[in-house]
């Protein structure tokens, strides 16, 4: 299944309204000193896991296209030195197009990046702007055209299910994305969380978002199109060309392991066959002032329960087209994944067509997929 590293850079040039990530404003920052904290995690992660290759790593925010393309190279060598990596391993970051240009480009490619995600989030300036980007649409399609030019690998987020978008608005800008997307798309439905601006703008009525239908059928355009050009619904927001999956992500949704390392970076490991959760200290100061001081920005480790781990292997496989693979999460949880499942509600969620089993496997069908969220929750009840 592979082990994963982590990477949280928490800093953004702007915040945006609708974000509810572990981010703070970009300000001037110590270089030096988040290389040896970043630096002193790993040496810390290595005692905890032992020397174990690395499938892949990914830098993740935040707007790690921020970071300082030496500090990424820094932390790419240490790790590659300490654990080793696969051979093909992938080395993703996540950039903003407002942060992005072709000579950061090259030196982040130089430091070993060979798959870049950008933040595209939208082609339409309106959209762009009521969506507080600090960049608009002919800079997205510059950055994704020298991104192209740079990485082997290039993916590129859209947000949809906007405040008054149609089906033809939608429809419009997939047909941009498809033209020029490189294998992999990500395609995120607007989510109001808690404690953000746009949660507040809705509270108060300001923002007319698509009702339930009308998301709806924004999903379903999107399914359409994209498999109408090749790619595959692999994940429920994740389509890809054969072979161009994200294999960081793919360990997280297959339950696999993974150090994460940064303000508010989680971990899951299996060590002596229990299943570690680990969390770091989410402050910037206080994650940078623990390692300097202990070696380590852990401030939580605890031991999952079987039904616990059950239930993110549940939550995570089931958002995959593949499902969950029933052997390897009998070996993970020490016994068949059915005991942790209510047979009745199960049962019933088969007889509606909305999840499939046979003795291999267990995975949502497309039209349970629709309703991901709800599937979810009378599963986990
Ligand atoms: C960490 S950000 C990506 C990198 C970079 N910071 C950027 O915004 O361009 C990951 C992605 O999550 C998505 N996202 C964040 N908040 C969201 C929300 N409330 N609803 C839907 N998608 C969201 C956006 O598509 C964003 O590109
Ligand atoms: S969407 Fe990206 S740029 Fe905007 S606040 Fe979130 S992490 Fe930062």
């Amino acid at each position: 299944m592979g082990f994963g590293l982590y990477i949280h850079w928490p800093y953004c040039r702007r915040i945006c309204p609708y974000c509810d990530f572990n981010i703070y404003r970009a300000r001037a920052l110590d270089e030096t000193a988040w290389r040896q904290a970043f630096l002193a995690g790993l040496d810390h992660a290595l005692r905890l896991v032992g020397p174990r290759p690395l499938r892949s790593i990914s830098f993740g925010g935040g707007t790690p296209s921020l970071m300082p393309p030496s500090l990424v190279a820094a932390i790419i060598e240490r790790a590659a030195l300490r654990f080793g990596l696969e051979d093909d391993a992938e080395i993703a970051l996540e950039a903003n197009p407002g942060s992005a240009d072709a000579a950061r480009f090259a030196d982040l490619r130089a430091a070993g990046v060979n798959r870049l995600s950008l933040g595209i989030q939208s082609f339409d300036d309106g959209a762009l702007s009521a969506l507080g980007r600090d960049h608009d649409a002919a800079a997205a399609r510059a950055a994704l055209t020298q991104a192209q030019a740079i990485f082997p690998r290039v993916s590129f987020d859209l947000i949809y299910g906007l405040p008054g978008q149609s089906r033809a608005d939608w429809r419009r800008a997939l047909d941009v994305a498809l033209a020029c997307q490189s294998g992999h798309l990500s395609l995120y439905q607007l989510t109001i969380e808690p404690g953000t601006a746009f949660a507040r703008a809705a509270a108060r009525g300001r923002l007319a978002l698509p009702d339930e239908q009308r998301r709806a059928d924004l999903y379903d355009v999107a399914q359409e199109r994209c498999a109408g050009a090749g790619l595959d619904a692999y994940e429920v927001s994740n389509h890809a060309a054969p072979g161009h999956e994200s294999r960081h992500n793919l360990i997280y949704w297959r339950s696999g392991d993974w150090i994460g390392l940064g303000p508010g970076a989680h971990s899951r490991l299996t060590l002596d066959r229990r299943r570690l959760a680990l969390t770091e200290h989410r402050r910037p100061e206080i994650w940078l002032d623990a390692v300097a001081r202990a070696r380590s920005g852990e401030v939580e480790c605890e031991t999952l329960s079987p039904a616990q781990h059950a239930s993110e292997i549940l939550l995570s496989g089931l958002r995959l087209g593949e499902g969950i693979a029933l052997k390897r999460a009998e070996d993970a949880l020490g016994a068949p994944l059915g005991a942790f499942l209510d047979q009745a509600r199960l049962a019933t969620l088969v007889a509606a067509g909305l999840v499939q089993g046979d003795a291999e496997r267990l995975r949502v069908t497309a039209t349970g997929r629709r309703v991901l969220d709800a599937v979810l929750a009378e599963l986990l009840a």
